[in-house]
């Protein structure tokens, strides 16, 4: 009977080395050990056995069922082992691997820019005009009071197309476009974002920047309404604490003309190295509509003034944002856009 059993656990084992799914080996279990199974019947043969072999023999049996229990779970869970990483072999796609990180577009500073200050402009009531960056001398020089001889015109030298046609120099002309559009109507009130083109290349100058330009034009009219307007465009734009000074300039399409500085965004006008020590930075042109301009326009100066301003927003985003080189906003390099 001893025989018998190192027998079974012979073949037990061997069929277990040779079995290559789950399921065969799961047969094996069934086969050796379960209810009907060979291990089973051998040990209910035991009754025929003598009482002083029963107990020798009974040791035996459990062994050999410890023995293949134990091996066939061992089986199992080699197998299963095996499976899995034969699986995991077999994906192309490696899950454990870390994901692709997009990058996320962002809006580039002067767009940021121009976006506040047209929010500031609509918020005081006025809309946006716009006109073409091809524009004719008449609109960007003769009908702002620059005839073709004026000594004025030098400041703004330009890329001609024809005699005629150029790049507009300056926003202004939208003023007169709109003028004319709307003339006799009252009121006009428009800022005109866009493109500009001068013959200037350095630190602080490109060929091609952006200015926003505003005009009112209405019955009674002043420049305190220029004073106020462009105030409250400074508080909202750089602060509450900000500060306007005006001084006295010359444009030809503005009559008087000033010059707006606003208290240093970097020292509060205490004077650093942004401001040349003076406390005041320079932000834009303005004035009060000159008669002629308005004429030309097909408005009566007997009846109507108006105010205008423009200013650079390249200068606008380099103060708010202190940067020293207006040549790193048109450079495109990711390490400075994503700054902002
Ligand atoms: N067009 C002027 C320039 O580019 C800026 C300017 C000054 C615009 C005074 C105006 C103004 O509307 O009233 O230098």
């Amino acid at each position: 009977m001893e025989q018998k059993l190192l027998r079974i656990q012979a073949r037990a084992l061997e069929e277990m080395a040779g079995a290559k799914s789950l399921e065969e080996l799961n047969e094996i279990r069934v086969r050796y050990l379960g209810k009907k199974g060979e291990l089973t019947g051998v040990l209910r043969g035991m009754g025929a056995l003598s009482p002083e072999e029963r107990p020798r023999i009974g040791q035996i049996a459990n062994q050999v069922r410890d023995k293949i229990e134990e091996k066939l779970n061992d089986s199992t869970a080699r197998l299963k082992d095996r499976i899995k990483r034969e699986k995991l072999a077999a994906e192309s796609l490696d899950i454990t691997l870390p994901g692709t990180v997009f990058n996320l577009g962002r809006l580039h500073p002067l767009t940021v820019v121009t976006r506040r200050i047209e929010d500031i402009f609509l918020g005081l009531g006025f809309s946006i005009a716009e006109g073409p960056e091809v524009e004719l001398d008449y609109y960007n020089f003769e009908a702002l009071n620059l005839p073709k001889d004026h000594p004025a015109r030098d400041m703004q030298d330009t890329f001609f197309i024809t005699q005629e046609v150029l790049l507009r120099t300056h926003t202004s002309p939208v003023q007169v476009r709109t003028m004319e559009r709307t003339a006799p109507a009252l009121p006009v009130k428009i800022i005109a974002p866009g493109k500009v083109y001068r013959r200037d290349d350095d630190a602080t100058h490109s060929p091609m920047f952006h200015q926003v330009e505003g005009l009112a034009v209405d019955r009674r009219i002043t420049m305190a309404d220029l004073r106020g307007v462009l105030q409250v465009f400074a508080e909202q734009m750089f602060g509450p604490e900000t500060r306007t000074r005006f001084r006295p300039s010359y444009f030809p399409f503005t009559e008087p003309s000033a010059e707006v500085d606003i208290s240093c965004v970097m020292c509060g006008g205490r004077g650093c190295r942004t401001c040349s020590h003076t406390g005041w930075l320079e932000i834009l042109g303005c004035g009060m509509v000159h008669p002629r301009v308005l004429e030309m326009s097909g408005y009566n100066s007997g009846e109507v003034t108006g105010f205008a301003f423009g200013m650079g927003v390249e200068r606008i985003t380099m103060l708010k944002y202190g940067i020293d080189d207006l040549r790193l906003l048109f450079e495109n390099d990711m390490r400075f856009l994503q700054q902002f």
